[in-house]
């Protein structure tokens, strides 16, 4: 892969080249990918992620005398351009929405806004699972925070973020990702209460013993994911309905109110695959918990454990896996030198993440790969992932930005 600094080499020179003058901004967000409490955050539930070395740049410079917005993606080689005050959903050029969609929320929200000139490109794979989106939203936040001096707060960038996509590309995700893609910390994981906000950094002391975070993607690209997701979170919804009915407790707004003893008190009432659903967040937030405990305690096979158990949780009552990603987490749990293995994101495809000893990693990613190839037929992507902080402005200053 480019180091961050040739890659910026190539942004801002594209960026000279398109619009006559150096950029005064350059921002960088990056992707993330869960290690541990999947399908929890829109549950109010915890989450265990990190900040990944992949990430959405974007160079900029301001126009504060127009409307007019124009920016040019290196990865898809197309520009768009549109006016601040007349946004609208592009079904044509699917990437662009991501940016209109957080302007739009900003400038509903009664934010300043003018015109910009930027280029941008990235290194988060799509469609994998990563949150290449949420490290967009979150780059094109920083990028205008800083820009046009809104004084947004850290939080308040991830929960605009994740309204753009919700509102306006229409997936209903939850907040982890944008969260981590704004505050994570480098060589830690963020343990984030989805229902305060209060969130815990957790170091990540197994990489400095010799483990490494191997992210791996099935070649799967994620299809009907979005359909998938939504019914997922609907499900949970009927899970609280039923359950808050079933003890007569009006109070439980969500599955974090209920434990896994009163979810057995209601096993009767509840159709089987409410009952699994329900019995995968609930037992998905102690793992979480656990984890914690078990890094905080330097116990690796109690952590790589809980991951493995997370895997069978999502594959059999969530059933948000398919047979790619159940080849390849198995491959990877066999493996000599792995602590633990699953799938990290919504699922139906993408990624699994390994914790594997640094001096198998070549053997590993080889191998693997290898007999995932010979029983998939399909060619896995390896990243060997570092955490790192979360979004920042590499570039900018205040003179430049009200020039
Ligand atoms: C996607 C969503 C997140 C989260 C995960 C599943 O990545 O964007 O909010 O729900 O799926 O844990």
């Amino acid at each position: 892969m480019n180091t961050l600094e040739s890659r910026i080499k190539v942004i801002e020179n594209t960026f000279i080249k398109r619009y006559g003058s150096r950029p005064a901004f350059i921002v960088r967000a990056p992707g993330r990918v869960n290690l541990i409490g999947e399908h929890t955050d829109y549950n109010e539930g915890l989450v265990l992620p990190v900040a990944i070395d992949r990430d959405i740049l974007i160079a900029a410079s301001p126009d504060v005398e127009s409307q007019s917005v124009c920016v040019y993606s290196l990865d898809y080689h197309q520009d768009d351009n549109f006016q601040v005050n007349d946004i609208s959903f592009d079904s044509n050029k699917l990437w662009c929405n991501y940016l209109r969609g957080l302007l739009q929320v900003l400038t509903h929200k009664g934010y300043h806004i003018a015109g910009f000139k930027a280029v941008l490109a990235g290194t988060v794979p799509q469609g994998s699972g990563l949150s290449s989106s949420a490290a967009y939203e979150v780059a094109v936040a920083t990028l205008v925070n800083a820009m046009f001096h809104l004084g947004i707060g850290g939080k308040d960038i991830a929960l605009l973020s994740q309204k753009a996509e919700n509102d306006f590309v229409g997936v209903q995700c939850g907040i982890m990702d944008q969260f981590v893609s704004v505050l994570a910390v480098s060589d830690a994981a963020l343990l984030i209460d989805c229902r305060s906000l209060e969130y815990t950094v957790v170091p990540l002391h197994f990489m400095s013993l010799g483990w490494t975070i191997v992210v791996v993607h099935s070649g799967v690209v994620r299809g009907l994911v979005d359909s998938h997701y939504n019914e997922r979170r609907a499900q949970c919804k009927e899970g609280v309905r039923l359950v808050s009915q079933q003890l007569g407790r009006a109070d439980i707004k969500s599955l974090r109110d209920v434990s896994l003893a009163e979810l057995s008190r209601c096993e009767a009432h509840l159709p089987s695959v409410i009952l699994n659903r329900c019995r995968h967040v609930i037992s998905e937030n102690c793992r979480v918990e656990q984890a914690v405990k078990a890094l905080e305690l330097g116990d690796m096979q109690q952590f790589g454990w809980l991951m493995n158990e997370s895997h069978q949780s999502l594959k059999n009552d969530y059933e948000v896996s398919c047979v790619e990603l159940d080849t390849l987490v198995a491959l990877s749990q066999e493996y000599p030198g792995v602590m633990g293995a699953r799938m990290t994101g919504a699922g139906f495809g993408g990624c699994s993440v390994a914790i594997v000893k640094a001096h198998m990693l070549d053997s590993f990613c080889n191998e693997v790969v290898a007999a995932y190839e010979a029983q998939c037929g399909k060619k896995a992507a390896v990243y060997v992932c570092r955490p790192v902080g979360g979004a920042t402005v590499l570039q900018g200053s205040v003179t430049s930005a009200t020039a």
